[in-house]
């Protein structure tokens, strides 16, 4: 059986996955930045892991659309796990990105849609395929 998600949208459309990461490679409720492909645009995400579980949001602070990390891959955690955007100090909570604290308090960062199969991370995305006649994952 394949790995992810693969079912028809539209005729031009289809969701699929995309592998964007080894659970072993985030540290339990750590985090981890990493490129991936959302929608034919190249994206930087954050990954926060819990166990077994993944949750991921887009790389893109509410306020003011900057990263949240002062160096690629390095983010700022509050002592009690926040997560603080480098640019101005906005901070998220990581169950559902909600921002509690700074200049966006009440926005969330943009949720991706990531479930966990077998030992990877799986990104659900929706892909043109008019945009990509190959058709290759
Ligand atoms: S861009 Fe994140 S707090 Fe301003």
């Amino acid at each position: 059986m394949e790995e992810g998600v693969r079912s028809s949208l539209s005729s031009d459309e289809e969701r699929s996955g995309v592998v964007v990461a080894r659970l072993s490679e985030i540290p339990d409720e750590g985090l981890l930045e990493v490129e991936a492909t959302i929608d034919g645009v190249a994206e930087s995400l954050i990954l926060h892991r819990v166990g077994a579980e993944v949750r991921a949001w887009l790389n893109v602070c509410p306020h003011a659309g900057r990263r949240l990390d002062w160096a690629p891959g390095k983010f700022l955690r509050s002592k009690d796990g926040l997560l603080i955007c480098a640019a101005h100090g906005a901070s998220f909570e990581l169950g559902r990105g909600q921002c509690v604290a700074g200049p966006c308090r009440g926005d969330a960062l943009r949720m991706v849609a990531v479930e966990v199969v077998g030992e990877d991370v799986v990104a659900n995305v929706t892909r043109s395929l008019s945009s990509d006649p190959s058709g290759a994952p």
